[in-house]
């Protein structure tokens, strides 16, 4: 007769209840429930101490949740601060210069942002009397704020029962409800933000979205979850089937574009040359060293002829990996440039002809003290950082108007 086997035990699981089962999904109306109140007990003890947490205006939650879209929450804070210091209500914002809110945004990246910020503050000014409306399809259709904005200023500052999915709550949500299928870009988060949807609360939407979100970043991190220090371990179905490492499924990343570009500092009189990128072009609006792009070889040769390679400086712009060879023309040679730029000739036998093919929004002769007044994207300080030899600054002077043809 076969001796009874004895039964191995399974292996615990590492929730904070171990043996009690997951949740099936959908959730029952108590079990949604129940999720909210843990969440937001949790949150109570462990969410972050965030400025733009500490008064939830409209306001101060729509500056900040635009700074967050691809800036990480480490970094924002210091800038929330300083942009509130600088612009403290929406009527400040909207009567500011463009140019003073690019100078403000410096460091943050994706210019775009901080122009459609610019737009917004004007729209709420001139159509709401500086007050902005509480409802999503009203959010939606001022400058820059899309769903999640949208659904964000919604439920944080006017507490409606809004769901909102950024990264870290689409993973938390995508783990909780053992969602398997690949999470790409806005069509594969449709489903995401049903299950958001079927979950939030219809009181303290706004506490409960950010809970969701300090739950990824805190303990539903990417790799190796703190699932032991989970409040919603009992509700998690990734946990349940041991697929914590598998969920969420990302989508594969398109390939990257690599870019090759020769950057001219062209010096002359103490002045150096910058273009003010086109509407068209990344970094609208904000001014930049001439470039011309193309394959690097005859760039390069060009280069060569016209001046000297100072460096390289190497950069990502979404998909993209941007090489820039930096050259700097002699003085006679930008002496030359001065006359033709201020000419308008835009001669493709030159590597600076090239570059002013491109036809800037604005070329302009600025001195190293007004360089830093102006509002530039990281590559080009990194660029003009291989400027072997500084120019003397005059003090206070800046870019003068005379100087800039559009
Ligand atoms: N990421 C986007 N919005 C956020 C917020 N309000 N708090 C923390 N992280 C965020």
């Amino acid at each position: 007769m076969a001796r009874a086997r004895k039964p191995t035990p399974a292996p615990p699981q590492p929730s904070a209840e171990a043996g009690s089962p997951a949740s099936a999904w959908p959730l029952s109306a108590r079990e949604r429930s129940l999720v909210s109140r843990r969440l937001l007990a949790w949150f109570r003890r462990h969410g972050r101490d965030l400025p733009w947490r500490r008064d939830a205006q409209p306001y101060r939650v729509w500056v900040s949740e635009i700074m967050l879209q691809q800036t990480q929450v480490e970094r924002v804070c210091d800038y929330f601060r300083r942009f509130l210091e600088r612009f403290p209500s929406v009527e400040r914002l909207a009567e500011a210069s463009e140019a003073d809110v690019l100078a403000a945004w410096q460091g943050l990246g994706y210019y775009r942002r901080a122009r459609q910020l610019h737009a917004c503050a004007q729209r709420v000014v001139a159509e709401h009397a500086g007050r902005f409306p509480s409802t999503v399809a009203e959010l939606s259709a001022l400058p820059g704020i899309g769903r999640y904005t949208a659904s964000a200023i919604s439920s944080i500052a006017f507490g409606r029962p809004e769901p909102i999915v950024e990264a870290n709550s689409r993973r938390v949500l995508a783990r909780l409800a053992g969602y398997d299928r690949p999470l790409s870009g806005t069509a594969g988060d449709g489903p995401i933000w049903e299950i958001a949807a079927g979950l939030v609360p219809a009181r303290q939407a706004g506490l409960f979205n950010q809970a969701l979100m300090d739950l990824g970043a805190m303990v539903c991190r990417p790799a190796a979850p703190s699932c032991t220090a989970c409040p919603l371990a009992r509700h998690c179905v990734a946990l349940r089937d041991g697929r914590t490492d598998e969920l969420p499924r990302l989508a594969t990343p398109k390939p990257s574009v690599a870019i090759e570009e020769v950057a001219l500092l062209v010096v002359h009189d103490g002045q150096l040359l910058v273009v003010q990128r086109g509407e068209a072009e990344w970094w609208a609006g904000l001014w930049d060293v001439p470039r011309a792009a193309g394959p690097l070889g005859p760039l390069r040769r060009a280069a060569a002829r016209d001046g000297r390679l100072l460096g390289e400086v190497r950069y990502g712009v979404t998909h993209h990996r941007v090489r820039v060879d930096v050259v700097q023309l002699p003085a006679e040679a930008a002496a030359a440039a001065r006359a033709t730029v201020a000419d308008g000739s835009r001669s493709p036998a030159s590597a600076l002809g090239v570059a002013l093919a491109s036809e800037p929004a604005a070329t302009a002769w600025v001195s190293l003290s007004g360089l830093a007044a102006l509002a530039m994207p990281s590559p080009a300080r990194r660029i003009l950082e291989l400027l072997t030899s500084p120019l003397p600054a005059s003090p206070g002077e800046h870019i003068s108007s005379s100087s800039i043809s559009a």
